[in-house]
């Protein structure tokens, strides 16, 4: 079945405005308990410490995006059923926010300055992959949701071994963010072309260096 693109109406840009205050005040809340909570602070030293602060303000920036992205694709997707999903999905990802959000706190350290920048950059993005149309828009999600699982994956070994609280954080994102995917193959995802793969992959490993540090 198709639908035909519709503008926003004024009650959707407003709660798209107020998610955008409230991903970048750092205002996020978990609907679920953040994974690892009863597991003892590690001992650090500084070097370690400030490492897997980095490893978890790259995360929360990546949250940051997902929350623009699930914002913007939500806003202008057509087919209701998909809307309804990627709202769910949001839901999740609000939690991953609010998770790494805490433990880069934990960490004695503070999220990516640039957040506004990653947010709006990636609702930009959203709003481009939602106009192309639903099967493309849920291409992106499956190809975005896969690039993280990796990302995820990567960061199980890079963060200091002693990190238990980190690693369980990462863990629970990585499964959300694969059922994600799962999700957005099953609505009828569509394959996204190799040369916008890689050049998604290209943007992310800029802003992860980028986050890293500031
Ligand atoms: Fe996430
Ligand atoms: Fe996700």
């Amino acid at each position: 079945m198709r639908f035909p693109l519709s503008l926003p109406g004024a009650d959707a840009l407003i709660v798209g405005f107020d998610r955008a205050l409230r991903t970048l005040a750092g205002v996020a809340t978990s609907s679920r308990p953040v994974p690892g909570a009863d597991l003892p602070h590690p001992e650090l030293d500084d070097a370690a410490r400030r490492h897997a602060a980095g490893l978890m303000r790259v995360n929360h920036a990546g949250e940051v995006c997902a929350q623009a992205l699930y914002a913007a694709q939500a806003l202008v997707a057509r087919d209701p059923d998909v809307k309804a999903r990627f709202a769910s999905a949001a839901r999740e990802e609000e939690d991953h926010l609010a998770w790494t959000q805490s433990r880069v706190a934990e960490l004695g350290d503070r999220t990516s300055l640039l957040n506004p920048i990653w947010y709006a950059g990636s609702f930009a993005i959203g709003v481009a992959a939602g106009i192309a149309g639903d099967r493309v828009n849920l291409g992106f999600v499956v190809e975005t949701e896969r690039q993280v699982e990796e990302h995820l994956t990567g960061h199980m070994d890079a963060l200091p071994p002693a990190d238990a609280k980190s690693r369980a954080i990462v863990e629970r994102m990585r499964d959300d963010e694969a059922r994600h995917g799962d999700m957005a193959q099953a609505a009828g995802a569509t394959e996204l072309p190799r040369p916008i793969r890689d050049a998604m992959r290209v943007a992310a490993s800029v802003m992860k260096s980028v986050a890293y540090r500031i």
